[in-house]
């Protein structure tokens, strides 16, 4: 009896070894862009100035708001803490804004309809612009 069970025992730990030690993930491999171009940075000395006033209140209100104004009544699934009501709110979430809403593939309107240009003054202003203006 006892020998059998010292058989089993390695066989019985190997759950129990493999969760205290993954298995090491590795690093990706490098990733072949190919003919894909860097998006081309901004030059903000050779730009025009955009601010809340005359670029980011028309545009939010026009393309993000209908979803995502504090107090519209159907967000249509908008998540609550998404808003973009002031030029602080949208500071405030000036990294994903610019992830989601900018560039040339962007998720947000979820049915698209934001226009190149618009696109464009919108990473201007969030690259160049005064933070909160
Ligand atoms: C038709 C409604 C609608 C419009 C218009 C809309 N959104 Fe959204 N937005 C959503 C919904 C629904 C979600 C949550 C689901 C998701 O993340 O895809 C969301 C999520 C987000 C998020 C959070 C994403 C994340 O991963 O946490 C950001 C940021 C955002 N939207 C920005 C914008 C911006 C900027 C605009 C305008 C250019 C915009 N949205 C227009 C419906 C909308």
């Amino acid at each position: 009896m006892r020998r059998i069970w010292l058989v089993l025992l390695p066989v019985g730990c190997e759950p129990f070894d493999a969760g205290q030690y993954a298995p090491d993930p590795g690093y990706p491999e490098p990733f072949d862009t190919g003919d894909v171009e860097p998006e081309p940075a901004i030059d903000c000395a050779d730009t025009v100035e955009f601010n809340w006033v005359n670029f980011g209140k028309g545009f939010f209100t026009e393309s993000c708001n209908g979803c995502h104004y504090s107090e519209t009544p159907f967000r249509y699934g908008a998540p609550e803490y998404v808003v973009f009501d002031t030029s602080g709110d949208v500071w405030a979430h000036k990294g994903i804004v610019l992830a989601v809403a900018a560039g040339e593939t962007p998720s947000m309107p979820p049915n698209g309809g934001t226009t190149d240009l618009d696109r464009l003054k919108l990473q201007i202003w969030l690259t160049c612009g005064e933070p909160g203006q």
